[in-house]
């Protein structure tokens, strides 16, 4: 393997890694050679899922919490560091989406999806960068969006979120890159997971996005995995505070 992509003797959380794009990064990361520690609050789908990771040959752990539950959270990451040495790596990828008209879509709806999309990052990373400025850096990825800069109705929650995100990407990024610590955002396209479920159903919408993205279809989730290894690894070394678009190109097309 190139030294460039490997990630040898890493520790690296993976929130929302039970599914979906969460997992993909993880499994790329396992194969680079990482050892992942996926997260999300389902513990038999995180079993499974690890054991599918040490079948491959590969390094992997779980641990259950709900990211909305912020001492949960921090317990976590303490324990985490406590078993295996060190944590270099956080990607805060675990989200949710709700979607209704404005007049229906409730303050408890809103905050929900506040909480997870975005409050939950900036408590998980405090206490990553509290470990990471300690032995000598690490790295942080933010899961977050064409959405954001880029709107569409009934999701206002989940684009307020996102692209909070956005900026706090930007705000850590400026403040821990003396210590080592880079931070950075991945924003996925239109990807084929269990959040755009009903999407999919949807024919007319599932065109639309087919449609609008230059290279005409609907992306994987394993097409994530190959961004988290490069911001993860000596290959990414200098790219800090970016937002990396996995879009088939959707974001930049009018
Ligand atoms: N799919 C897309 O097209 C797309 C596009 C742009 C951005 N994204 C972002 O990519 C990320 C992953 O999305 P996905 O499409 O892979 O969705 P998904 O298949 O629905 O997976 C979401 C993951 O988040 C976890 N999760 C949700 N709430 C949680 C909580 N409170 N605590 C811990 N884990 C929680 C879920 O685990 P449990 O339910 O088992 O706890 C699951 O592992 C999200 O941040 C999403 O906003 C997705």
């Amino acid at each position: 393997m190139s030294k460039l992509f490997d990630l040898q003797g890493k520790t690296i959380l993976v929130t929302g890694a039970s599914r979906g794009i969460g997992f993909s990064m993880a499994e790329a990361l396992a194969q680079h050679g990482a050892k992942v520690i996926l997260n999300s609050r389902d513990e038999s789908a995180l079993k499974q899922k690890v054991e599918k990771l040490k079948e491959a040959g590969w390094d992997a752990d779980y641990v259950v919490f709900d990211v909305t539950k912020a001492e949960d959270g921090l317990t976590a990451i303490s324990d985490i560091v406590q078993k295996n040495g060190s944590l270099f790596g956080l990607i805060n990828n675990a989200g949710v989406q709700h979607r209704s008209p404005i007049l229906d879509f409730t303050t408890a709806d809103f905050e929900h999806v506040l909480s997870t999309n975005l409050t939950s990052c900036f408590s998980l990373s405090r206490e990553a960068i509290r470990f990471m400025s300690n032995s000598g850096g690490g790295r942080i990825i933010n899961t977050v969006s064409m959405l954001g800069p880029q709107a569409r109705p009934t999701v206002p929650a989940y684009i307020a979120a996102k692209e909070g995100l956005r900026a706090l990407t930007r705000a850590l990024a400026v403040e821990v890159g003396q210590k080592g610590i880079l931070v950075n955002a991945i924003a996925p396209g239109y990807i084929a997971t269990e959040l755009n479920l009903a999407l999919l159903e949807n024919k007319e919408f599932s065109d639309w996005v087919i449609s609008k993205t230059p290279l005409g279809r609907w992306g994987n989730p394993s097409e994530l995995g190959g961004g988290a290894v490069y911001l993860m690894s000596d290959a990414g070394g200098f790219v800090n505070g970016q937002v990396l678009a996995i879009d088939g190109g959707m974001s930049i097309q009018v």
